[in-house]
């Protein structure tokens, strides 16, 4: 090597080590006093060790103006580049909370768009680790438009890649749209926060006195808004999830989720048979039935603490990934509001353009009554839900596991709506509602006139549950395919999946649907 070339590897060596420095020994001890890691531990974390790439390391801002021309940092607070999760290709940025506060400005904005066209380029996801105090002051309108260049990327990969935006500290102001652009977001908690306009603006508009974490914390989003798909404690379990996530997910939409190996052993499945209580009014937590009915029992779920009335999460059956959709009985008696309808219709759009198929378990009572949901849109929300089954390409089976009362048996996946198969069990009732309000409504006169209007209400109720409360109506026209036993159902679906593997459907040419928003 010449003389010249080993000065400049020499002073390559010492850049290398002032980016990885990032603001300075203090600020990522400061850093690690607020019980977070720092940009490149993040990174080291959450890929395959000795698999990062970095591009970018030697960018600095252009700035001069309110002294920043004293304030260069190599890599602009931001780490970005290319790495492996489990061998797979993925490209990453880490914004370092310790130069400039991790905040936006020109150079760093360029450089997550460059790994964003990489990642659209090659058809790989992309994983956002979020902590940054905003757009770089300093750098005015050029931060502005840094943002406004990686909302429009996100809008682009939308569909395409999958996205995945771990929240690690502040996401403040307009930055916050970002992460809502993508397909997951996680939040750490305790050291996470999320809001457009935070706690002293909130003060100053509305007088109300609120918390950074009260506003946009973990369990806010995880519970009041549904902003954050998952929460954990910390961000070594942080980095887990999205492995665990991404395992589910293909690279992109052109492909299909790789499976695990599986070896078909006993489907068997006897405690299912033991699910449904005597009393249909009497709940039971669904959970158990997914966990029953898939591999290993493991279940991904999704937004866990937001309307709890419906399930909804990833697994796998025969080694095979699949989303599942599952009213939930055990919560307002599975009913579907408008949070059910919105969260429901999020994840099945999700899993259609990432090619994984759906399993539907259903026991719905149907939608809930009253001002609050027809004043704030059951009308609007309920349909984003019907409109992302009804486009949903993907293998779609449902099962109908106890009730499947009025709208609700059309939207939640039914044949009707273009589901592939429809298997019920022999406790499910499919009716335009239960016996009793059925009963109550189209006899009222006759009981009225009885002499014991209980008595005849009791009459009638038998009557209609005896024409209605059970599967064999909706399978004498085909509705449901089959009437299966419950221990059964594990094995039914994987055939079924199986059946479907190679589906294929065209749609017409159109630019693009108008879900109702
Ligand atoms: C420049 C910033 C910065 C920013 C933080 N810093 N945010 N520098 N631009 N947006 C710097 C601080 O000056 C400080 O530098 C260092 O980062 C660490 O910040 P601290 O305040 O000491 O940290 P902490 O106490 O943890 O508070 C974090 C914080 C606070 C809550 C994020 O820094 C803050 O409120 N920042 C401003 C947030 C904001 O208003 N951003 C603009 C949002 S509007 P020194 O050198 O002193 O250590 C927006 C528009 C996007 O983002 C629009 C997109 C369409």
């Amino acid at each position: 090597m010449s003389e010249k070339a080993q000065e400049s590897m020499a002073r390559l060596e010492a850049m290398k080590a002032e980016a990885r420095l990032g603001g300075g020994e203090k600020r990522m001890e400061a850093q690690h006093g607020k019980g977070k890691l720092t940009a490149r531990e993040r990174v080291d974390l959450l890929l395959d060790e000795g698999s990062f790439e970095e591009l970018g390391m030697l960018v600095t801002h252009r700035s001069n103006l309110f002294g920043l021309d004293k304030q260069q940092f190599l890599g602009d607070g931001v780490v970005t580049g290319y790495g492996t999760i489990q061998g797979r290709l993925v490209y990453v940025f880490s914004q370092d909370f310790t130069v400039l506060g991790g905040s936006l400005a020109e150079a760093h904005a360029e450089k997550i768009c460059r790994i964003m066209d990489l990642a659209m380029d090659n058809g790989a996801p992309v994983i956002g680790l979020n902590d940054s105090g905003g757009a770089r002051i300093q750098e005015g309108v050029v931060s502005l438009g840094g943002y406004a260049d990686i909302f429009h990327r996100n809008v682009q990969a939308s569909g395409v890649v999958p996205q995945i935006s771990a929240i690690l500290g502040p996401c403040a102001g307009g930055a916050v749209y970002s992460p809502a652009l993508t397909d997951f977001i996680l939040m750490t908690e305790g050291t996470s926060y999320m809001f457009v306009t935070g706690p002293n603006v909130v003060k100053t508009v509305t007088h109300e006195e609120v918390s950074a974490e009260a506003l946009g914390g973990a369990r806010t989003h995880a519970t009041k808004s549904g902003v954050a798909h998952l929460t954990v404690p910390h961000e070594v379990a942080a980095m887990d999830q999205i492995k665990s996530l991404l395992s589910y997910l293909p690279q992109n939409c052109e492909e299909t989720p790789s499976s695990l190996p599986y070896s078909g052993l006993d489907e068997e499945r006897p405690k299912l048979n033991g699910v449904i209580p005597e009393n249909a009014q009497q709940p039971y937590d669904m959970r158990d039935v997914v966990k029953e009915l898939v591999d290993e029992g493991e279940f991904l779920e999704i937004q866990p603490d937001y309307a709890a009335n419906i399930v909804v999460g990833f697994a796998r059956l025969a080694g095979r990934s699949i989303g599942v959709v599952a009213n939930q009985p055990a919560v307002l008696a599975g009913v579907l509001d408008i949070g059910a309808s919105t969260k429901a219709a999020r994840f099945v759009r999700t899993c259609d353009a990432f090619n994984v198929p759906l399993l539907v378990l259903e026991d719905v009572p149907g939608f809930l009554p009253g001002t609050d949901q027809e004043w704030n849109g059951i009308i609007t929300n309920g349909a984003k839900l019907l409109y992302a089954f009804s486009e949903a390409t993907v293998p779609r089976i449902t099962v109908i596991t106890r009730k499947a009362y009025g709208g609700a048996y059309d939207v939640m996946n039914s044949k009707h709506i273009g589901a592939d198969l429809n298997f019920a069990w022999p406790t499910s009732e499919i009716a335009v509602m239960g016996a009793k309000g059925a009963a109550e409504i189209i006899f009222r006169k006759e009981i009225a006139g009885s002499d014991d209007p209980a008595v005849k209400l009791a009459e009638k109720e038998a009557e209609y549950a005896a024409l209605f409360a059970h599967p064999y109506r909706a399978a004498s026209r085909g509705y449901v395919d089959e009437v299966i036993e419950p221990a059964q159902t594990r094995s039914r679906l994987i055939k079924g999946f199986a059946m479907l593997e190679n589906k294929t459907v065209r749609r017409p040419r159109r630019k693009h649907g108008n879900l109702p928003l």
